[in-house]
Order: structure tokens, then sequence, then C-alpha cells
């Protein structure tokens, strides 16, 4: 019995990722929330052919009965970029949605899993983190900023550039947050070794670090990711879902590194230095983060420099979300 609601389950990504979640045969309860169309869209997902139960929540009346119960709240609501501004853009107007969300959430199921999708990422962890604290409910070992699609085109960019490659299969450790250089892929510790030279691991950092660019250019002011979106987020929660009910699960994500203060000690000294979050391969399970898990090996130099890189703008993103909660 999992239950999982998808707050902005109207949009670009919400419906797909909804769809898919409608697939998952762990999910017994399927609770769509947006502040338009989801009845419809509920209506519609409801009609496919398994055994979980779908229901619809519209507006802020209907925001407390959608997240009432929950063991899973994945939270893609906001709005998305344009060709011309940075995922930093979107903070005047996604924080303040954010925020209500898990103020909800922390009232009414302050111990449910919630994977935040909206950006920019970086700074709406920080700030769910905030209000999860202000409510007296925070656990960091239960809050995650979904960094699966940083994960989904390092396999697949590498794929690109070596035909041998199985980009189902392959996991590069995305480490650091969720926009440009502060993504940080380890591709020297790829899941099975892939001979790269220096100007293919030159370029191909720089595509995945800002693989969300060639979307947003190429959809010509109609959004960003959505459907790959769907397909990380379906992935991610996934893993969420078999942690909950009892499998250990590694994937990256962007946590609080409070999770595993042990297990931070290395990222720290990789350069995350007193950085609160960053995106790390973590264990989960039905605690939620059980541990950071090690990487095992030293990264490159060009990866140790990238993720010094990552920190600096890091730090400021962090910041700009704990101080918005806090009214600094
Ligand atoms: P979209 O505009 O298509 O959909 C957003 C949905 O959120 C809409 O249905 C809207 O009605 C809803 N919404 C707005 N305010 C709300 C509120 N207060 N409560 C509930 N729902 C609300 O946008 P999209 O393309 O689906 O992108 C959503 C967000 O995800 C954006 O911020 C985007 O930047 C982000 N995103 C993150 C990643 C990632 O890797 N983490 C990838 C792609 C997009
Ligand atoms: C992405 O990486 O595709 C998302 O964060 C959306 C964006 O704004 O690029």
């Amino acid at each position: 019995m999992v239950s999982v609601a998808v707050l902005g389950a109207s949009g670009g990504i919400g419906q797909p990722l909804s769809l898919l979640l409608k697939l998952n045969t762990n999910v017994t309860k399927l609770h769509l929330y947006d502040i338009v169309n989801v009845p419809g869209v509920a209506a519609d997902i409801s009609h496919v052919a398994t055994n979980s139960e779908v229901k619809s929540f519209l507006g802020a009346k209907q925001l407390a009965d959608a997240v009432t119960g929950i063991d899973l709240a994945i939270i893609p609501a906001g709005v998305p970029r344009k060709p011309g501004m940075t995922r930093d853009d979107l903070f005047k107007i996604n924080a303040d949605i954010v925020k209500t969300l898990i103020e909800a959430l922390a009232e009414y199921s302050p111990r449910a899993f919630i994977a935040v999708i909206s950006n920019p990422v970086n700074s709406t962890v920080p700030i769910a983190a905030e209000v999860l604290k202000a409510k007296g409910v925070f656990d960091p070992r239960r809050l995650f900023g979904v960094t699966t699609l940083d994960v989904v085109r390092a396999s697949r960019f590498v794929r690109d550039l070596r035909s041998n490659v199985d980009a189902a299969s392959l996991r590069v450790p995305v480490v650091g947050g969720h926009s440009g250089t502060t993504i940080v892929p380890l591709l020297s510790l790829a899941s099975s070794p892939v001979e790269l030279s220096e100007s293919e691991i030159k370029e191909l950092t720089n595509r995945i670090q800002f693989g969300g660019d060639e979307v947003v250019k190429a959809k010509d002011g109609a959004g960003s990711a959505t459907l790959s979106m769907a397909y990380a987020g379906a992935r991610f929660a996934d893993s969420l879902i078999r942690a909950i009910k009892g499998e250990s699960v590694v994937e990256p994500t962007f946590i609080a590194l409070a999770a595993d203060p042990a297990g931070a000690e290395e990222i720290r000294k990789l350069g995350a230095g007193d950085l609160d979050f960053f995106a790390v391969p973590v264990e989960l399970s039905d605690k939620g983060v059980a541990r950071i898990v090690p990487l095992g090996a030293e990264p490159s130099e060009f990866e140790r420099e990238a993720i010094s890189v990552a920190a600096e703008a890091l730090s400021a993103n962090i910041t700009t979300g704990v101080n918005f909660v806090k009214g600094a």
C-alpha cells in the first residue's frame, strides 16, 4: 500500500508523470492536485487499467485533503523557463508555490517522503527544509531534490559518443546541484569504465551541465523538459516507493547533508566544504536516506575542480532559499 500525491499534476511534467505513476503497480492511491484542469487529468488517467485509485484535488481548498495520508509527495508545481532565463529567474514565483505546498505537507503528512522537482531545486529544497524545521517536523532523511534528469542525461550523452555503451544500464554519479556548473558528473566513476579523451570529458561535462538549455532552446518559448523529466521523476519515485516497501536502493539526489553526518564528511573533503545541501548518491530505505554511499574512488582532478566551482554557486543558491523562509 503506497499512497502518492503529485502536486502540480496538470502541468507539462505533472501529466505524463502521473500517467507513469498510474502504471506503477506498487502505487495503490494516486492523489492528483493542481490549481487548474486537474479533474480532467484525473478522470482521464483513472481509466487506465491498473488497480490504483486516482483522486482529483483542485485548488487551495482541497490541498489539505490532497496531502493527507500520503507516503510520498512529488512536486512539479511551478513555472518553467523560457529562452534567455536561468533557473534562478524562476525563484520569485516558485519559492512561494513550494513554500505553500510544504506547509500543507508539514501539517497533514509530516512523515511523507517529499521529492521536489520545481526549480530552482538548489533553492527550493532549502526552502522546504526551512518550512519543515519551522513546523518542527524536519527529518533530513525524507526530503529529496530530484536530480535524476542529470543522471539520465549523463548516461544518454555518453551513449551519443560511444555506441557500444548501454544507456539504460550505465550509471554516472552526478553530484553538486541542479543548474549549470553546479551539476558535476563524475564520468571517471561511471558504473562501467568508459574511455574518454580530455576534450571529450570537457565537452560531455558541459553538455550534461547545460542539457536543460538544449530543450528550452528547442521548445522555443513553450517551456522546458517535460517528457524526459517525467521519465526521470517516475524512475526516482519508483526508487523511493521500493525503499518505502523495504528494498535498499541507491540513487543520486540533492539532500540536506545532515541526513548522514558521517557520510557527509567525505563529500565535504571533496570540496563541498560547509555546504548544508549537496547532490550525492544515497542508499534509500523505508526511513529515507539510510546513508550517503561512498564514491568508491577519488574523482579526477578535473572533477574536483568542478566540485569547487559548483560549491561556490550552490552556497549562494542555498542561502537565497533559507533567507526566503527566515525573512532575511
Ligand atoms: P508547467 O507550467 O507545464 O506545469 C506546472 C504546473 O504547476 C501547472 O499545471 C500549474 O497549474 C501548476 N501550479 C502552479 N501553481 C501551483 C500551485 N500553487 N499549486 C499546485 N500547482 C500549481 O511546468 P512544467 O514544465 O511541468 O515544469 C514544472 C517545474 O519543474 C518548473 O519549475 C521547471 O523548471 C521544473 N523542472 C525541474 C526539472 C528537474 O530536473 N528538477 C526538470 C524539468 C523541469
Ligand atoms: C532541466 O534540467 O531540464 C530542468 O531543470 C528544466 C530547465 O529549466 O532546464
